[in-house]
């Protein structure tokens, strides 16, 4: 399948396509059978849901990078297709509009083409409002989009009840999403070991993420989320959003956390370097270690909460071990301190989106709640076949939150000087994406790397 102005590399998507195509059939007869139970247990005819359309810029005519609704894309590969929609009735084939204007200014959308296309009553649109000639007026309508998307007589209604029910099931990957997520993870890995050579080739933040995007086969508005690219202390800002382009005096340590996609599912990959200084190397190598121990643990019918009050007690051994602090780490635990040096939760569920919906909700969008004291946990599910989570532990040196550290019982019990020492290298976290199956975890983003060799 070949989208829009999309080169076709190896893996570009008409290639990861190829390989994934015999399980299309599959993973559509899936989502159709999810939605048929949520109309018929919430009272609606019909699901029509709009791929989204184009913004533009506050008193501009330049469009923000076109992002398209989730829900649409889970239907089939179309990630580039804005005023598109699906109108899907119980027992029909789906129809498609397919928008396909004749553009002169823009690479307008090739002819659809793909294992997907069969599927499909596709009805091809000159003109977005041409849609409403292809969506049903009667019955009622669950319509899934957002406000803009509406055409005259479809407005987005996005019933609560059947969203809670689709969003839930979507932690349920499909073997047509777990290998387009393999192959997102390939291309994720690609451009982490080309960040790497960069970082040791003594590259500017931003000229590290040029040699990622280009390894990954990405440009900057096309990846999953902003990369965070963080040399020395700047790795103690959890979401670093800067890439300088001056390279620093000393290349300490490279935190990197990117990702890639393939036909619109996510990789969400990070990889912390050191370069020469032992001590935070022993940190790296330790918070690795329990990082792929933590991975291990993925099973079927383990509370994420537990794995992740289970990450606080491994990193405050961690801390203990390197002489970092001096305490018991379930004291740690319990008076805060490991939340210090570990201030966010360990994973969320990765898919269609970086960060998965419904990481802490039940079929009926019910909360379940996150561990007191855990504010940023976002996932407190059991884990089951077919989900895919991060585990991303990490240790921060994070000034703000040392300072109130130094202002608690616990200051006594930390080695300031080796604090001290280690905030010049900002922190370390390492995160990867761990299938659930019946049995051991899949590491997919292991796996990936072992791949590369
Ligand atoms: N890249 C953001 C995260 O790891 O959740
Ligand atoms: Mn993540
Ligand atoms: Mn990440």
């Amino acid at each position: 399948m070949r989208q829009n102005n999309q080169a076709a590399t190896s893996e570009s998507p008409a290639m990861s396509f190829f390989s994934s195509r015999h399980l299309y059939p599959a993973h559509l007869s899936t989502i159709k059978t999810r939605v048929d139970t949520a109309l018929s247990r919430h009272g609606f005819d019909h699901l029509l849901v709009a791929s989204g359309i184009e913004k533009m810029r506050f008193l501009d005519d330049t469009p923000y990078p076109f992002k398209v609704n989730p829900q649409f894309k889970q239907w089939l590969p179309l990630t580039r297709h804005p005023h598109c929609w699906i109108a899907y009735t119980p027992g029909r084939k789906p129809v498609l509009a397919y928008y396909q204007p004749d553009d002169y200014w823009h690479v307008p959308p090739s002819p659809p083409e793909g294992e997907w296309v069969e599927h499909f009553d596709i009805r091809v649109l000159a003109d977005p409002v041409e849609a409403v000639l292809h969506l049903p007026t009667n019955g009622r309508s669950a319509i899934i989009g957002e406000a803009d998307a509406a055409l005259p007589g479809f407005a987005p209604n996005n019933p609560k009840a059947v969203l809670d029910y689709l969003h839930f099931h979507r932690a349920f990957k499909t073997p047509y999403e777990l290998a387009l997520m393999r192959l997102a993870q390939r291309k994720g890995a690609r451009g982490h070991v080309a960040a790497r050579h960069a970082f040791l080739g003594r590259e500017s933040e931003a000229g590290i993420n040029a040699a990622f995007l280009a390894a990954a086969g990405h440009t900057d508005s096309d990846v999953p989320y902003n990369n965070i690219v963080a040399l020395n202390q700047n790795g103690a800002t959890l979401h670093y959003q800067y890439k300088q382009f001056e390279a620093p005096s000393e290349h300490r340590s490279l935190l990197i956390d990117a990702g890639a996609e393939v036909d619109g599912y996510a990789s969400d990959i990070t990889r912390t370097w050191a370069n020469g200084d032992q001590a935070f190397a022993e940190l790296v190598s330790a918070v690795d270690n329990e990082q792929q121990q933590l991975a291990g643990k993925v099973r079927a019918d383990l509370d994420y909460r537990d794995l992740h009050l289970e990450t606080h007690l491994r990193l405050g051994g961690v801390l203990k071990a390197l002489d970092i602090v001096d305490m018991d780490p379930g004291n740690m635990l319990e008076t805060g301190v490991t939340s210090t040096f570990f201030p966010h939760g360990l994973g969320h569920p990765i898919g269609l989106q970086v960060h998965d919906v419904a990481g802490f909700s039940d079929v009926d969008g019910k909360l379940i709640p996150r561990p007191e004291g855990h504010p940023f946990l976002r996932m407190t599910r059991t884990l089951a076949p077919g989900m895919v989570v991060t585990i991303e532990p990490g240790i921060y040196f994070i000034p703000t939150l040392l300072e109130k550290l130094k202002a608690t019982a616990q200051a006594k019990s930390v080695n300031w000087k080796k604090v001290e020492h280690l905030t010049r290298f900002g922190g370390v976290r390492i995160e990867d994406e761990v299938h659930c199956t019946d049995a051991a975890p899949e590491n997919l983003t292991r796996d990936a790397f072992a791949e590369l060799g």
